[in-house]
C-alpha cells in the first residue's frame, strides 16, 4: 500500500475525535482478563496492535464479546483462571502486547509461546526477560531468551523484587508490576525518569494495592482484581500527527475532542508551545485518565531542544516533531532518545534518511537528531520502513512539501490509526490518495 500526498493549500479544517488510546486499550484488555467478573470497555482501539492483545487473552481462555464499535465485554477469569494456550500467541507488530503479556505470563504456571512480525522479532526483549527471570519465571528462546520467538513458564508465587530499569520504559515497568500480582511480597519499580502511568492508574481502578511517588511505584500483591468499566480516551499520539499538520499549514483550524491529556503523555504539547505553536488545551471533567479538547491553528515555528525527562513524555511523537523541526526557523536538537533506535524501526536513521530525500537537513546522533530547520520541503518518493509513525510523519511532511510525495509501505498505519488517510483526506480535501 502507498499514500500519495499533495500540499494542503487550504489548510486542515474540522472537528473530530481520534481513535482510542493504544496504551490504555492494551491495559484494559489484560487487566479485564485477570479480574474477577466482567469488564466493559468502550473506546477500545480497533487497530491491529490492540486486536492482537484481545486475540491473545482469548487464546488464554478469556471470553471476549464485541458489543459495538470499540465496545467490548471481557469476561475476567480471575488471577488463577487463565489456561495454557494450545497455540503460539502472535503479537504481530506490537511491542506492548509482547512485553506486557510476558509480565502477565510470568505468574502463570504453564508454558506459553510468543512470536511477532519481522520488526517485533528484531526488538529487544531482555529488558523484560531479565527482571521476570529474577522473579522466578523461566524464559527461553532465541538469543538466550532475549528475542522473539520466546517461550515462558511462570511460577506462583514469584519472588518479590525491587527493580531499577536502566531506561525509562512503561512497558518494562508494566511487565514487572503485572508479574507482581502473583509475587509473594511487594514489587517496586524505580525508573530513571517517569514513563507513562496508565498501568498504575488502571491497576488501582481494578482494585490493586499500589502506591506511586514521582519515579517509584510499589505494588503489594494479595488482593483480587475486580472487573470494572473502562472508558478509553482518544490517543494523543494519533492526534499528534493532525496537530502538527494543522500547525504547519497556514489557514488551518482543527478541534480534537475527547483526547487523552494524561501529563505523562503531553510532552508534545509542551514542545509545540516552546516552538511557538498555537494549540489550546481545554481540560475535561476529572477522571481516572484525564482527557479534554485540543484546538490547533496554523503558526510559524522556531527550533527548540528536546531532551532529558521530556523524552519519555513524547517518545512516540518524535517522528512528527522531527517534521515540525525541519520546517521551523532555527535549529532543533533531540537528545537522550537512543530508545528511538529500537522502536518499530530505527527511527533516528529512518527520519534522517527519508526526510533527507525531501530536502530536510537532519544529522543522526547516537541518541537523537540535530535538525537544521528552515527547510523548504519538496515532494519525493519515500518509504516508512514498515513503521506506522514514520509513515504518518512523512504524510504530514507531504502536506507542506512542493509537489507530490509518494510514501511506500503504508499498510503498517493500521497498527495504530487505521482511519488516518481517510481522516486526513476529510480535513484537507484532495490532499491524500490511497493506492493498493
Ligand atoms: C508504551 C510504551 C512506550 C511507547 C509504546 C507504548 C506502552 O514504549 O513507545 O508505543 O504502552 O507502555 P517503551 O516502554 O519501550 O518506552
Amino acid at each position: 500500500m502507498r499514500l500519495r500526498v499533495r500540499p494542503a493549500a487550504a489548510g486542515l479544517r474540522g472537528t473530530l475525535e481520534v481513535p482510542g488510546d493504544k496504551s490504555i486499550s492494551h491495559r484494559a484488555a489484560l487487566l479485564g482478563a485477570i479480574a474477577e467478573g466482567p469488564s466493559e470497555v468502550s473506546g477500545y482501539l480497533e487497530a491491529d496492535d490492540c486486536l492482537r492483545t484481545l486475540g491473545a487473552i482469548q487464546k488464554l481462555g478469556v471470553e471476549v464479546a464485541r458489543k459495538g464499535p470499540g465496545h467490548y465485554r471481557i469476561a475476567g477469569v480471575g488471577l488463577a483462571g487463565l489456561q495454557e494456550p494450545d497455540q503460539v500467541l502472535d503479537c504481530g507488530n506490537s511491542g506492548t502486547t509482547a512485553r506486557l503479556l510476558l509480565g502477565l505470563l510470568a505468574g502463570q504456571p504453564a508454558w506459553t509461546m510468543l512470536t511477532g512480525d519481522d520488526s517485533l522479532r528484531r526488538r529487544p526483549m531482555a529488558r523484560v526477560s531479565a527482571p521476570l527471570r529474577q522473579m522466578g519465571a523461566t524464559v527461553v528462546g532465541r538469543a538466550d531468551g532475549t528475542k522473539l520467538p520466546l517461550a515462558i513458564r511462570g511460577r506462583r508465587p514469584l519472588a518479590s523484587l525491587t527493580y531499577r530499569p536502566p531506561v525509562a520504559s512503561a512497558q518494562v515497568k508494566s511487565a514487572v508490576l503485572l508479574a507482581g500480582l502473583w509475587a509473594e511480597g511487594p514489587v517496586v519499580v524505580e525508573e530513571p525518569a517517569a514513563s507513562r502511568d496508565h498501568s498504575e492508574r488502571m491497576l488501582r481502578q481494578f482494585g490493586a494495592r499500589l502506591t506511586a511517588e514521582a519515579r517509584r511505584v510499589t505494588l503489594v500483591p494479595g488482593v483480587p482484581l475486580r472487573g470494572t468499566v473502562v472508558q478509553v480516551p482518544g490517543d494523543i499520539s494519533s492526534a499528534a500527527f493532525l496537530l502538527v499538520a494543522a500547525t504547519l499549514v497556514a489557514g488551518s483550524r482543527l478541534e480534537i475532542r475527547g483526547v487523552s491529556l494524561n501529563p505523562t503523555r503531553t510532552g508534545i504539547l509542551d514542545v509545540l508551545d516552546a516552538m511557538g505553536a498555537r494549540v489550546e488545551r481545554r481540560e475535561g471533567p476529572p477522571s481516572i485518565e484525564p482527557a479534554g479538547t485540543l484546538v490547533a491553528d496554523g503558526a510559524e515555528l522556531r527550533g527548540t531542544t528536546i531532551a532529558g525527562a521530556l523524552i519519555p513524555r513524547l517518545i512516540d511523537e518524535v517522528p512528527v516533531l522531527a517534521v515540525a523541526a525541519a520546517v521551523a526557523g532555527g535549529r532543533t536538537e533531540i537528545r537522550d532518545a537512543a530508545e528511538l533506535r529500537v522502536k518499530e524501526s530505527d527511527r533516528v536513521a529512518a527520519l534522517a534518511r527519508e526526510l533527507g530525500k525531501m530536502g530536510a537537513r537532519l544529522e543522526e546522533r547516537p541518541d537523537g537528531l540535530l535538525i537544521a530547520g528552515g527547510a523548504r520541503l519538496s515532494g519525493a518518493r519515500v518509504t516508512s520502513d514498515g513503521d506506522h509513525r514514520v509513515a504518518m510523519a512523512l504524510a504530514v511532511a507531504g502536506l507542506v512539501a512542493d509537489g507530490e510525495t509518494i510514501i511506500e509501505d503504508t499498510a503498517c498505519i493500521a497498527t495504530s490509526f487505521p482511519e488516518f488517510a481517510e481522516t486526513l483526506g476529510r480535513l484537507a480535501p484532495g490532499a491524500v490518495t490511497v493506492e493498493p
